[in-house]
């Protein structure tokens, strides 16, 4: 049973160059094989600091921040199976979103999606998610590990640079959660002039912002709810709601905000 956190069969972990183990009770019994997974997964990422190390935040994955073009550098992040970021299981916050009914229905759609636990836990009969990532090994390999889940008629996985997919549809939300982050802060205008494009008018921004700290340099980089502000409010964006992620992960803790922007029709804010 492969570790979600490492794709490589042997279960070991490969981060900076060094062998750790990962996830070595995955081979125990006792609970299903998916809880061994998430558990284990979280308890490994836990011991091996997630991704700050001594206070100082660790790249997400070293080929991040290699040189190559973007697809494949993050391509080569899911091939090493070096995917730090990833949970292991779907975003806290967004099974309480589900599970409250605060989620928006219709369409949705989570760029950046990595494997993709977010966009299976949001889809349902009612809500089609489509789940979009620049790195083709991410998304083949989340179409197969979702194959067979009771809600697949509900979601698609989409292999596309966020910034040049061409697309006629729209949606009625958008979810990032570290994408932001994980792109150059040099795009974050045209982030923003890709978001209202996608997102209907009164669509939903929603954005778990991470990481709320100040270190220097990335991927991640560093995020504030100004640096969102500045670039949305630009283009017509308002403010829904704005407030601290009571639900997150153990290591992320103190270093999420919850924020909700609307996408309004103001079209003359947006230069060609
Ligand atoms: C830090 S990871 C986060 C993945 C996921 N959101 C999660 O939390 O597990 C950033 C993701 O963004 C994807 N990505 C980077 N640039 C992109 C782009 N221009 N278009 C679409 N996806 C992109 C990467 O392949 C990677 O899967």
């Amino acid at each position: 049973m492969e570790c979600l956190k490492s794709t490589r069969e042997d279960g070991d972990d490969h981060n900076n160059g060094e062998t750790k183990s990962c996830c070595p009770s995955t081979q125990t019994s006792g609970s299903s094989q998916a809880e061994r997974q998430n558990m284990e997964c979280l308890k490994c990422r836990r011991e091996d600091g997630d991704d700050h190390d001594d206070g100082k935040p660790k790249s997400f994955c070293p080929s991040a921040r290699s040189s190559g073009s973007s697809q494949d550098r993050w391509n080569k992040c899911y091939e090493d199976g070096v995917i730090p970021w990833d949970l292991g299981q779907a975003t806290p916050l967004v099974v309480h979103l589900v599970q409250s009914g605060s989620l928006p229905k219709g369409r949705g759609l989570v760029p950046g999606c990595g494997t993709g636990y977010d966009v299976v836990e949001m889809a349902s009969p009612e809500r089609y998610v489509v789940g979009l990532d620049i790195s083709e090994k991410a998304m083949a390999r989340s179409r197969e590990l979702f194959s067979s889940v009771p809600n697949v008629d509900n979601f698609t996985f989409v292999a596309a640079d966020f910034f040049n997919w061409k697309t006629t549809e729209s949606f009625d939300f958008i979810f990032d959660y570290t994408f932001f982050c994980a792109i150059d802060p040099s795009m974050r205008s045209a982030w923003a002039k890709r978001m209202h494009e996608l997102l209907t008018v009164d669509g939903e921004l929603i954005i778990l912002m991470f990481p709320v700290d100040d270190h220097s340099g990335g991927p991640p980089f560093k995020v504030s709810v100004e640096a969102y502000d500045e670039v949305l409010r630009a283009l017509g964006f308002e403010v829904i709601k704005v407030e601290d992620n009571e639900y997150a992960v153990e290591s992320r803790k103190g270093r999420e905000i919850l924020g909700r922007w609307r996408r309004t029709s103001n079209p003359s804010l947006v230069s060609e």
